[in-house]
């Protein structure tokens, strides 16, 4: 096989990426990432790239920034990891209590994890075991939205969307009681409706607040979110939101929880909580819920869950300066008005594109639908195009994702989206 560069060649011989069918990246010209510098990553060939999915959706104030590697290189001198299991650190304390002034969940205690999936792992085990100590074991079920992504762990394969890729694992997954997802105008009603008809049985709701991501970018009102969740809470079912995607500032707010005037019983953290530095995730807990767990020493009331690096030092370092940046470049604000200036441009671009079926944004989260292809997908071919322009994008299916970093400035913008729509125009040459 002939190879792009020799980096490659090293990468195929030696790692198997996610999400990727191994037998054609090679040839799909992936990027070799060397550096990065602000909102830019910088490839072994010299190439820089405008970081438009923010890593994964995890940068927010741009790579090597000098307060945040200054963060965790003082950390590095004192502590880089001390485990949380029956022991505390002084840098998961600070952590924790930076967290807790800006997360709506009442009094929250954190349970550290590393990735988001964990977070929602320990979010379904700990509303499962809630009820189970309180003495109501038959609050056993989880209800669950179609076109949720919550993760690739089993537990979380379970309660997302059911789709191509989920599909062979649904002996290994538990069944929850699923209801439409935000692209149906009517969820509301519907998981409403569940919710009275189950009350007796549901453990817990899961849902993204106000935008489903991974499932295709789709976006609900505040207002429908907020009566779903009252409705949960009314009928004493806990709610654990999963902000993994739409926290620390993405949707313009801290919370996409806050957009919806909700206060969940149970939140998922992860990506934007470290800034996109360190893997971290976080499962919150309202104080109501970590109560339920307190009982004697070894007793069943326990909470028998951990992993090696919840809480490590260095990460616990990055999430506590990022939340203070946050406040002090004034972020959110910027996430506000530059949504306002992408919103207007994405529109522009629907409107000018007959390939652009739907554009949908809440704060800096957007999605761009496009027309199916006649020759392979759509959404590879213009994301292959807007890499072979300098941005790097990744496509969900047909849906390019538009995730710069929450600094992103309008000059950027204004470049990342006149880029997609030179790169449909790229794709529309050499036939649709
Ligand atoms: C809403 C949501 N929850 C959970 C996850 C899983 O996070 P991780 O990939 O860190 O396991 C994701 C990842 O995209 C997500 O968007």
């Amino acid at each position: 096989m002939e190879f792009v560069n020799d980096w490659i060649a090293r990468d195929v011989s030696s790692i198997w990426h996610g999400f990727t069918q191994m037998s054609v990246y090679p040839e799909q010209e992936p990027i070799i990432v060397e550096r990065a510098e602000g909102h830019y990553l910088v490839d072994v060939e010299g190439r820089r790239y405008f970081d438009a999915v923010s890593s994964l959706w995890a940068n927010t104030i741009g790579h090597c920034d000098p307060e945040m590697n200054e963060a965790i290189i003082e950390q590095l001198r004192k502590l880089a990891h001390a485990t949380l299991l029956g022991n505390g650190s002084v840098a998961a304390i600070e952590a924790a209590e930076a967290l807790k002034e800006v997360v709506p969940v009442e009094d929250a205690r954190f349970v550290f994890a590393s990735d988001g999936a964990s977070a929602v792992e320990q979010a379904i085990k700990i509303a499962y075991q809630f009820h189970r100590n309180l003495g109501e074991p038959r609050r056993k079920r989880i209800l669950a939205l179609t076109d949720a992504y919550h993760g690739d762990t089993l537990g979380a394969v379970s309660v997302g969307g059911r789709t191509f890729y989920t599909e062979i694992f649904s002996e290994l997954c538990f069944e929850p009681i699923r209801t439409p997802g935000y692209r149906d105008p009517g969820w509301a009603e519907k998981a409403v409706e569940a919710i009275d008809k189950h009350c007796q049985e549901l453990a817990a709701l899961i849902l993204e607040p106000v935008v489903q991501a991974a499932g295709g970018m789709w976006i609900a009102r505040e207002g429908d979110v907020s009566r779903v969740i009252s409705a949960a809470q009314e009928a004493g079912v806990l709610v654990i939101a999963d902000e993994v995607a739409t926290g620390f500032g993405r949707c313009g707010a801290w919370f996409a929880s806050d957009l919806a005037g909700a206060r969940p019983d149970i939140m998922c953290l992860g990506k934007g909580i470290t800034g996109g530095y360190l893997p971290m995730s976080a499962t919150a807990c309202s104080r109501r819920v970590w109560e339920a767990f307190l009982g004697e020493d070894l007793g069943p009331r326990t909470f028998y869950h951990g992993h090696t690096y919840g809480g490590n030092a260095l990460a616990a370092a990055a999430a506590k300066r990022h939340l203070a940046i946050v406040r002090e470049r004034a972020v959110l604000e910027n996430v506000r008005r530059q949504s306002d200036l992408a919103g207007k441009l994405l529109r522009g671009l629907a409107e000018q594109s007959a390939r652009v079926r739907d554009v949908r944004l809440k704060g800096l989260m957007g999605g761009i639908e496009l027309a199916q292809a006649s020759k392979g997908s759509a959404g590879r071919r213009v994301a292959a195009a807007c890499v072979r322009r300098g941005v790097f994008v990744r496509p969900l299916g047909d849906v390019l994702v538009f995730m710069p970093p929450l600094t992103v400035t309008e000059e950027e913008v204004e470049s990342v989206v006149a880029t997609m729509a030179q790169a449909i125009e790229d794709v529309e040459r050499e036939g649709w």
